[in-house]
């Protein structure tokens, strides 16, 4: 067992893409009910380090959800042990339309249809927005809404830990501010679920994180309490 109160734990992570060492052995805890950010520049390593949490690029090291090694475990299987991934370009399938892409999660998940018309509406209630655009296709989306709807994806399966990667580059003031507000408001709904939000620009983080790590040529510097 690791850490108890760490939804998260990741221990010595190291990422090789291509013959580059991108992620040096970063160590670092997302709490249960905390959300955590991770601030760095361009090319620092925040996208690389979601997707070895998500599993899509091989890591070495350790990581641990709620105790359990998930390191060695697919995508699909760690989103089945709870974990919801919004990546920083989206990956909508701009075909489908936005309920369509909400639900597509929860049924490689298996729910039953009650369970995902459930989890649907809580989704759409914290995130009305997407109910005006129901219907219309991914494609269609402005960027900002897209990114919207990728949070509303990795929500229907999201249940003990969420990764946002960058949720508010390219989001216009305004939608910035709702985004915001409803993760705050999923702060009080959810009050157990761990969320690590990556961002290049901390202050954007400090509302929102109580605490904020700082990835700089993938190494993770002391993090600062905000
Ligand atoms: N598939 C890949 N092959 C080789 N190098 C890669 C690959 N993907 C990313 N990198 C390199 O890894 C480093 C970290 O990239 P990453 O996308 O994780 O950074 P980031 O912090 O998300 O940047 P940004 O703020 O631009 O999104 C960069 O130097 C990048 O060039
Ligand atoms: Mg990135």
């Amino acid at each position: 067992m690791k850490d108890a109160c760490a939804a998260l734990s990741v221990s010595g992570l190291d990422v090789v893409l291509e013959g580059a060492r991108v992620l040096r052995n970063l160590t670092f805890q997302v709490p249960s009910g905390k959300t955590i950010g991770l601030a760095g520049h361009n090319g620092a390593g925040k996208t690389t380090t979601l997707r070895a949490l998500m599993g899509v690029v091989r890591s070495r090291g350790e990581i641990h959800l709620d105790g359990n090694a998930i390191d060695k475990m697919g995508p699909a299987e760690r989103a089945r042990r709870g974990i919801g991934y919004a990546p920083e370009d989206r990956r909508l399938i701009v075909a489908l339309n936005v309920v369509e892409n909400l639900r597509l999660p929860a049924e490689i998940r298996a729910f039953s249809a009650a369970e995902i018309e459930r989890r649907l509406q809580a989704v759409l209630e914290l995130l009305p927005e997407l109910k005006a655009l129901e219907r219309r296709p991914a494609g269609l989306l402005s960027g900002g809404q897209q990114k919207m709807a990728a949070l509303g994806r990795a929500l229907m399966v999201g249940d003990r830990l969420l990764l946002l990667d960058e949720p508010f580059q390219g989001l216009a003031p305004a939608l910035a501010r709702r985004y915001a507000e409803a993760l705050r408001t999923l702060r009080l709904q959810r009050p157990e679920l761990a969320i690590l939000i990556t961002e290049s620009n901390p202050s954007l983080l400090a509302p929102l994180a109580a605490q904020v790590y700082t990835i700089e040529r993938g190494e993770i510097r002391a993090p600062t309490q905000v």
